[in-house]
């Protein structure tokens, strides 16, 4: 993966299914929209610098990946609420055992699914996930490991409301080597399915392959409210004539 984002996530946890007995901050302070200020510090509960989160998604085909009638997860980037981000910020948790972190924390349904949901295009999904925590999730405010699960487990229910499958078969997009489309109807049936506010569409060769739906969050990024917001990033599809390959 190529794709390196960042990092002030406020991960503060209000709940584990481990049973384990850290001590984790919970978020009392719901009150402030991520990218409503431009000289705020980051807290618990308040994403800073990287205030616009991106739940973004794959739609792969050479090789494909994951179910046919299905994107895969790509990520939960921050933004900095203007299209630019940060990297890596904390070496020390750059875990590569987030398989073995999620058996430990007895996430084993968690983990069937992103087997299924969130692949690799090469097959190596145990170093995806490793790159989309340490580039995109890893933050210094919450304790070691522990926050690796609520992490993963917030992105796959993200993507679990974001299906983009659905919404485009539901406007007649349909992945069909004879048909294309514009970019004005694919947008339409995806803003239609993000409350509204508009969605980055990227193309790869004028063939449809990702999206990315953008969010402020009041609170932390685990169990902060999710607002839906307009894309920061203008997308890179022609106007006309885009194609949507089957897998
Ligand atoms: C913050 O939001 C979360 C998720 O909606 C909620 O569970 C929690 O009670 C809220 N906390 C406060 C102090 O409002
Ligand atoms: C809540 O958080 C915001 C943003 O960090 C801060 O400006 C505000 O003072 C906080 N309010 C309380 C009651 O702590
Ligand atoms: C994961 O790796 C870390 C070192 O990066 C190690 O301390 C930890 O024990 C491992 N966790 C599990 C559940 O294997």
């Amino acid at each position: 993966m190529t794709f390196s984002r960042s990092s002030m996530l406020a991960l503060a946890a209000t709940a584990l299914v481990t049973g384990a007995s850290a001590q984790l901050k919970v978020c009392t302070n719901n009150s402030t929209l991520s990218c409503q200020s431009s000289s705020q510090a980051p807290t618990c509960c308040y994403n800073y610098p990287g205030g616009a989160l991106l739940q973004t998604q794959f739609w792969d085909t050479n090789p494909s990946t994951g179910p046919t009638d299905s994107w895969t997860i790509h990520g939960l980037w921050p933004d900095n609420c203007d299209g630019t981000y940060q990297s890596s910020c904390d070496s020390t948790r750059a875990y590569t055992n987030i398989s073995d972190i999620l058996t430990a924390q007895g996430r084993n349904d968690l983990l069937t699914y992103m087997q299924q949901y969130w692949v690799d295009i090469n097959g190596d999904d145990e170093t995806f996930w490793a790159h989309e925590w340490g580039k995109h999730a890893a933050t210094p405010t919450t304790p070691p490991q522990e926050e690796v699960g609520d992490f993963f487990q917030k992105v796959v229910d993200l993507f679990k409301g974001l299906d983009t499958y659905k919404a485009l078969a539901a406007a007649g997009i349909t992945p069909d080597s004879s048909k294309t489309y514009s970019l004005s109807d694919i947008q339409a049936a995806l803003s239609n399915l993000h409350g509204g506010a508009s969605v980055y569409i990227g193309c790869s060769s004028g063939s449809l392959n990702q999206v990315w739906y953008f969010y402020n969050v009041a609170g932390n990024a685990i169990d902060g409210q999710y607002q839906a917001v307009d894309t920061l990033t203008k997308s890179n599809c022609p106007n006309t004539g885009i194609q949507y390959a089957p897998k």
